[in-house]
């Protein structure tokens, strides 16, 4: 295939199988969603759309609400179908990308995806932030450095004086740094009001995780204005579609139910983590944001004995330094007792066989 550029064709796909399961744990969603009278809502305000007009250019209703939400100069907000397209976006743009060892998959996709030349600093002894390479690292010719924090997939959070350590660092070397806070409802601190006013430094958000808008698709970037233009530029034309605006706008008119998920999700969070401490072979690590990175003895038994149970986690093991690694979302209370219910059956599995030689022995 000449078509095409020849290192496209041998990239491998994004890491993601799609499996059916009675519990979908697998993607970090949230298990609540639209409440019921906001849903009712939507489907009225849909009713009246005009679907034979195309939506705004860069959703620029919704950039406004978003900026009078977040206290943030609208010249500065950019809407993206979700916040991947705005880190493809960014990355597009970028002369190289900067990363942390593990971390968020896209931005090393999207970086071999666009050629982009990609550097990955490991992270430190329990994924702390290893601010004396990073440092060393940002003095380099200038690029975008992506920081999920919380982190992404470990669910460690960054203390903010290490993070903003590193912003000042990105200004210094003429870096651009964006700390992506898909997950900071879940964490005790977030970045923006240290962002407001430093052009080196941007924020991604996402309706995805704790607004329950996963399916809607809809993420942001808050930024200096001239970045947050060039951003614009990188995304295709009215790429928002009109019913994802008119659902985060609804979203944003009311948006105090997204707290109350969010505190349930935590409370959950630290029973589940709490509960896998008996578990005899399986090791969660804390987290600050709606799911538990878990390392097992083996990644692909842990994910195959839970799905035979109805129970649908994600794989991290094929990232270097996690092997054994599954990733499990926090969902409903019934949800989680599903999954630690099937984590320690599988325990109790694994012990049965490892019991089964000796008795095979005794009998002779
Ligand atoms: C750290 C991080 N950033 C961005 C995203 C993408 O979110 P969106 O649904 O807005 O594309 C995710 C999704 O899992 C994520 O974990």
């Amino acid at each position: 295939m000449k078509a095409l550029k020849p290192h496209l064709l041998a990239l491998p796909d994004y890491p993601y199988t799609m499996a059916q399961a009675l519990i979908k744990l697998d993607q970090n969603e949230s298990p609540y969603g639209l409440p019921p009278e906001l849903k009712a809502e939507l489907a009225a305000r849909l009713a009246e759309l005009p679907l034979n007009r195309y939506p705004q250019m860069h959703a620029e209703a919704l950039a406004e609400r978003i900026a009078d939400f977040e206290g943030w100069p609208a010249e500065g907000v950019v809407v993206g179908p979700g916040s991947n397209t705005i880190i493809f976006a960014l990355v597009a743009a970028a002369p190289r990308v900067l990363d942390v060892s593990p971390s968020f998959v896209h931005y090393a996709h999207s970086a071999h995806l666009l050629e982009t030349p990609y550097q990955a600093v490991p992270l430190g002894p329990d994924f702390s932030l290893p601010l004396e390479e990073l440092t060393a690292a940002l003095t380099g010719d200038p690029g975008v450095f992506f920081l999920p924090n919380p982190h992404t997939p470990t669910g460690a959070f960054f203390a903010p004086e290490r993070v903003s350590s590193l912003c000042q660092a990105a200004a210094g070397g003429e870096w651009l740094m964006i700390i992506d806070e898909a997950y900071y409802q879940f964490a005790p601190a977030d970045l923006k009001r240290q962002a407001q006013g430093q052009e080196h430094v941007g924020i991604l958000r996402t309706f995805s995780k704790a607004w329950g808008l996963a399916g809607a698709r809809a993420g942001y970037l808050l930024a200096a204005a001239e970045v947050a233009r060039v951003a614009r530029n990188m995304l295709p034309p009215f790429g928002v579609p009109a019913p994802t605006a008119l659902a985060v706008e609804l979203a944003l008119e009311h948006p105090g139910y997204v707290a109350e998920a969010v505190e349930k999700v935590r409370r959950e969070r630290e029973r589940v983590y709490l509960e896998l401490k008996a578990h005899p072979t399986w090791k969660a690590y804390p987290s600050h944001t709606n799911f538990l990175l878990i390392i097992t003895p083996d990644a692909a038994a842990a994910y195959q004995g839970l799905l035979k149970r109805g129970v649908l986690v994600r794989r991290q093991d094929h990232i270097p330094g996690l092997e054994g690694a599954i990733r499990v979302t926090i969902g409903t209370p019934v949800e989680n007792d599903a999954f630690l219910q099937a984590a320690f059956d599988i325990a109790k599995e694994e012990r049965g066989k490892e019991k089964e030689p000796e008795d095979a022995t005794g009998e002779d």
